[in-house]
């Protein structure tokens, strides 16, 4: 179990914030970070070309580490809406093919299959929510020899709801189907293996459970996509681009790996190095640690929201740094911004509560949360 790491965080003692899943807090280290990039870019004549590869490499070496891969195997992506366009710009689709994805999935992760179903007559089939035996039984019964791919979370955004990736890698192979995951609600709070599960493309937002930046975040692409279409053409990609004396001697070659797929001005100089400086942090901590360490914080609150009439999940079905709560009616009006005014934060998702903590939360939290509800609760 990681102790409480609250010191290395901005957040006043009478803030309860549960709320990982919305937006990570910056850790001191990696606003100071963000504060000295500042500052460097005030005075352009200390970045010199070579810094345009060596942070992002960096930055693609410390994700890769993350989830068992290479720093040749990552993008650097804007948004997880990025990645699943880019997989959904190289993935084939025939007429009258499947593309799965679940109920009430993050939007990110599901126009871009939706209007790719329409432009090849292909058709989305939405798994529902609902069974008691969680999403993966449901999942691996919709995935068949028509499938053309599978577009999931490692976990569900409302609930954390998990889906078993292995198993859904396993069958997505048999029967010759792709894998695109969105990593954005798990990826720094939950294992995750790019060997095991072999998606075909995996993507994550950086400033959830990577404790990073807005507007930062990284595709894995497998070797067999490595020949693809990039969403963009910018210089940096291109082979040679080292040489910024020779950037007009036009080049049809890309970078090696991913790197082809980068978004334009990839070397954002602010982001990355706060990036670097989160994902130093979560290697050093451990995601199978920090995974630990949050499930029996969130198994704590269970336990203490049950006497309130509050339902919680299944602790097998959903991922472990995730909390979703069910009122015994509707959920009370208003909710969130009541449990604000107490300093405690945490969103509504649907019909769900979540709740979603990480290693700055304490004890003192848990009980401002529970004081917090039994005032609005009938
Ligand atoms: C599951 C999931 N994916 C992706 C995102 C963010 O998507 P994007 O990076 O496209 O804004 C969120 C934000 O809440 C999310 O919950």
């Amino acid at each position: 179990m990681i102790p409480c790491q609250r010191h290395l965080f901005d957040i006043p003692d009478h803030i309860a914030y549960f709320n990982c899943a919305y937006m990570s807090p910056l850790m001191h280290k990696v606003v100071a970070a963000g504060q000295q990039a500042v500052t460097l870019k005030a005075q352009p004549w200390r970045i010199s070309p070579p810094d345009f590869f060596s942070t992002p490499e960096r930055a693609r070496g410390l994700f890769a580490r993350l989830i068992n891969a290479q720093a040749d195997d990552i993008a650097m992506v804007p948004a997880c809406s990025y990645g699943t366009a880019t997989a959904a710009q190289n993935l084939p689709v025939a007429k009258g093919q499947t593309l799965v994805v679940l109920q009430d999935q993050f939007p990110s992760n599901v126009y871009p299959w939706r209007e790719l179903a329409a432009r090849r007559e292909a058709k989305v089939v939405t798994i529902p929510r609902g069974g008691n035996d969680g999403w993966t039984p449901r999942i691996l019964d919709a995935i068949d020899a028509n499938t053309a791919i599978v577009a999931l979370p490692h976990c569900h955004w409302t609930d954390g709801g998990l889906v078993d990736l292995d198993a859904v890698g396993r069958r997505c192979r048999q029967v010759g189907a792709a894998l695109v995951v969105d990593l954005t609600q798990s990826i720094g709070a939950l294992p995750f293996d790019v060997t095991v599960v072999q998606p075909d493309f995996a993507v994550a937002a950086g400033y959830k459970w990577m404790l990073g930046p807005y507007t930062l975040g990284f595709l894995y692409v497998a070797p067999r996509h490595r020949d693809g279409r990039p969403l963009e053409h910018n210089w940096i990609a291109r082979q040679g681009s080292e040489d910024f004396a020779g950037l007009v001697d036009y080049k049809s070659d890309f970078q090696p790996g991913a790197r082809r797929y980068d978004m334009g001005e990839g070397a954002n100089f602010i982001a990355l190095p706060m990036a670097i400086a989160a994902l130093e942090q979560l290697l050093d901590w451990g995601v199978a640690e920090i995974q630990e360490t949050l499930s029996a914080m969130t198994a704590r609150i269970a336990e203490r929201t049950a006497p309130l009439g509050l339902g919680a999940s299944d602790p097998s079905l959903r991922a472990g740094h995730f909390l979703g709560l069910g009122f015994p009616g509707e959920v009370p009006d208003g909710l969130t911004d009541r449990l604000g005014r107490d300093g405690v934060y945490v969103s509504v998702r649907g019909q769900s509560m979540r709740v979603t903590p990480h290693l700055f939360n304490n004890d003192g939290d848990i009980d401002r949360l529970i004081d917090a509800l039994a005032t609005v609760l009938p």
